[in-house]
């Protein structure tokens, strides 16, 4: 059904969309525009994930599109899930696409910036002395920890109760390397790392954050390296967030900060993230919000995460970076004249998903 990756053009970029469920179809035809208007230089396939491909296919990610994936330079997901699942096996879910392309093609890295924009500063729940001008990058495991520790499931026992089991598990070659990612970009910021755990309660947080203390002993003595108990940085991060630059933390741990990080900016609609791998594997590119279902279809959606998940393909995979500034100019410019109803404000108006996704590309 879908080309075989050898039609893919040899000297443009090579992109896949998967739009998945909920507001994605709408917010990802906004990217699409926008990779229209960058001109010639990207090919893209469409693909389905999630819910979207458990309609067609009867699985959330099929053998094909997972190959697809692969060939590709970058893959842009928008968002799987919803309530018409809920009450599925895990495997048969839509986020187990997800997971499964984090999985296979070893996605180990996600990166989740949370930025508050200047126009966007009393969209925040928190006062804006607090989150004017925060920039704090999370540095999430993705490929490890509970999320894919064995033993799991459910059994019952000779007495009749039930008994759910979840591992958390990491080597010290899963925490090195996401370390490595970690302080890399530091270096590039304001050259500090909190590395995040619960060493005082669990074998495998001890694990963490000595291998972080290691790494940074031998490799990056010029960065600073502070380790933190992951329920006092969820405290620190409502207290006094900039005190953050890049928070390194395993999987589950991440994806409760990156959501807290997220809330402090007041725009979940506006935080894209990016899932790394190995050097010259494809990166997964997708808004940190979900999809949303109580909007979907409305028109409402603000398309600007997603397209600022292009911004770091362009920069990040597709060897794009001044694509990757245009478009956030643009973005940023956008907000002057045109708001979606989720952070709108006195005195713009406030526009559909698709006139949002216009407003962006006349920026361009
Ligand atoms: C996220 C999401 C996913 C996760 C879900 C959809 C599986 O919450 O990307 O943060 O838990 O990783
Ligand atoms: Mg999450």
């Amino acid at each position: 059904m879908y080309p075989p990756a050898s039609d893919w053009a040899l000297d443009m970029g090579r992109v896949v969309l998967l739009p998945g469920d909920g507001i994605g179809p709408e917010i990802m035809a906004e990217a699409e525009k926008v990779i229209a208007a960058l001109g010639g230089d990207i090919a893209v396939q469409h693909g389905l994930v999630g819910g979207a491909s458990i309609a067609a296919h009867g699985v959330p990610l099929t053998d094909e599109t997972l190959a697809q994936a692969r060939a590709a330079d970058a893959v842009l997901l928008a968002c799987v899930g919803g309530p018409r699942w809920t009450n599925v096996a895990y495997d048969k879910r839509p986020e187990a696409g997800l997971l499964r392309l984090r999985k296979d093609l070893d996605l180990f890295a996600n990166l989740r910036p949370a930025i508050v924009f200047d126009a966007l500063v009393d969209a925040s729940t928190l006062k804006p002395d607090i989150v004017r001008g925060l920039d704090i990058l999370i540095v999430r495991e993705l490929t490890g920890g509970v999320y894919f520790g064995q033993p799991r499931g459910v059994e019952t026992l000779p007495d009749g109760q039930r008994r759910g089991v979840n591992t958390h598990v990491y080597t010290s070659g899963e925490i090195t390397r996401l370390g490595h990612v970690a302080f890399d970009l530091a270096r590039k910021r304001r050259s500090k790392v909190t590395s995040c755990e619960k060493s005082n309660v669990m074998e495998a947080g001890l694990l963490w954050r000595e291998e972080m203390a290691a790494l940074h002993a031998a490799e990056y003595p010029d960065v600073t390296l502070e380790h933190m108990l992951a329920d006092n940085c969820a405290m620190q991060l409502l207290r006094n967030p900039s005190q953050f630059d890049v928070i390194a933390t395993d999987n589950l741990f991440g994806d409760m900060l990156s959501d807290e990080a997220a809330m402090l900016t007041g725009s979940l609609g506006m935080l894209p993230s990016a899932s790394l791998g190995a050097p010259g594997a494809p990166g997964l590119y997708e808004p940190v919000h979900g999809s949303a279902p109580d909007i979907a279809g409305r028109g409402v959606a603000n398309p600007c995460a997603m397209i600022l998940s292009l911004a770091m393909a362009l920069r990040y995979s597709l060897g794009l970076p001044e694509a990757a500034d245009r478009v956030e100019a643009a973005v940023q410019g956008a907000l002057d004249g045109a708001r979606t109803p989720d952070i709108a404000a006195d005195g713009i108006p406030v526009v559909s998903t698709a006139q949002m996704g216009d407003a962006v590309v006349a920026r361009l």
